[in-house]
């Protein structure tokens, strides 16, 4: 029976190769940061996958539906933009299944973000940092018009992308819980939060709030966008958002910092960003289970010295200083 539950789980289960063994992250629930006695809280570690971030499931679903179409075959160059996490996915993707990988990101990322791309092999090509992810998007699309030999994903307006969350994250959410109260995510790409949202409004109805976390305009934080920079990913339908709260670069980093010392979780800083907003939603209940999502882990951010400074010393810190 124990052997039976564990299938296909992280802990357990069997995968023929690292590809195969995407998804299928656990459901951990966050007791200390409860407010009242019946709502629970519940993180689905995305970082748990084998790049550590939510975006493995995306990169798949990309290169798989790029294939089903016949868009692409080994030796190709696929050309991408992105803020780190999506590169490293399709990294690691196209070096297993025999596609050249050219990323296009803000030169300002992290220095681990640019690390892990050269590890599995991806040619990366900067885009000015003050431009931020849009920056990145506006030289992607410039070079794949200039190359129509390259093969341009765009995680931004395709629909595998919302489909591994419809398909993937939302369905393992439904395998544990009956109820849903409230979900909550970042906003990037939108994926997050449009295919766990059309799933859980189909499976709920308007019982469950579906809640946008996004960055306040000017105040980026590492794979969120604000919507008010110009730019709305063609894949996001507002009409499916409840509710889009704005998030302090400030309290993101805080909110990073207490999901390690309260709950032992160490995350990425956007997910401090959607954790924040998930208490905040959790306060406004009177019971029922909020669920959000840790989109990656700590690890690219350890150079911002968030997880190891003294806890006064995060609190004073002033926003945007490594990004
Ligand atoms: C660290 C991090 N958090 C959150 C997100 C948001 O996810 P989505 O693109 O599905 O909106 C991303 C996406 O790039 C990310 O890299």
């Amino acid at each position: 029976m124990a052997a039976e539950r564990l299938r296909n789980r992280p802990c357990g289960g069997r995968y023929g190769d690292i590809v195969q063994s995407i998804g299928n992250t656990p459901l951990v629930e966050l007791p200390n940061l409860s407010p009242k006695p019946g709502v629970r809280i519940w993180a689905k570690l995305e970082s748990r996958n084998p790049t550590g971030s939510v975006k493995d499931r995306v990169a798949r679903a990309l290169i798989e539906d790029a294939e089903e179409k016949g868009a692409i075959a080994p030796g190709q160059t696929i050309l991408e933009p992105t803020s780190g996490n999506t590169g490293i996915s399709l990294a690691l993707i196209c070096k297993l299944k025999g596609y050249r990988l050219k990323v296009v990101m803000p030169e300002n990322v992290t220095p681990e973000r640019t690390q892990l791309l050269s590890m599995y092999g991806a040619e990366i090509v900067y885009s000015p940092g003050d431009q931020g992810s849009n920056g990145a998007v506006a030289m992607a699309l410039e070079m794949a018009s200039a190359d129509p030999s390259c093969y341009m994903p765009y995680q931004y307006g395709n629909q595998a992308n919302p489909n591994a969350h419809y398909n993937g994250t939302a369905v393992e959410i439904l395998e544990e819980l009956d109820e849903v109260a409230a979900f909550v995510a970042g906003l990037g790409t939108g994926g997050t939060l449009m295919g766990n949202g059309r799933r859980l409004k189909e499976t709920f109805g308007d019982a469950v709030k579906i809640v946008a976390a996004e960055p306040m305009q000017g105040e980026p934080v590492q794979g969120l966008r604000s919507l008010d920079d110009g730019f709305i990913p063609p894949i996001i339908d507002i009409s499916l958002l409840d509710r889009k709260i704005f998030v302090t670069n400030h309290d993101a980093i805080v909110w990073t910092r207490k999901l390690l010392d309260e709950e032992g979780l160490f995350a990425g800083v956007s997910t401090g960003a959607i954790a924040s907003i998930a208490v905040r939603i959790a306060g406004e209940l009177e019971e029922g289970n909020v669920v959000f999502v840790v989109a990656d882990d700590g690890w690219k951010y350890l150079s911002s010295g968030i997880y190891t400074l003294p806890v006064e010393e995060v609190e004073n810190l002033e926003s945007t200083v490594w990004w």
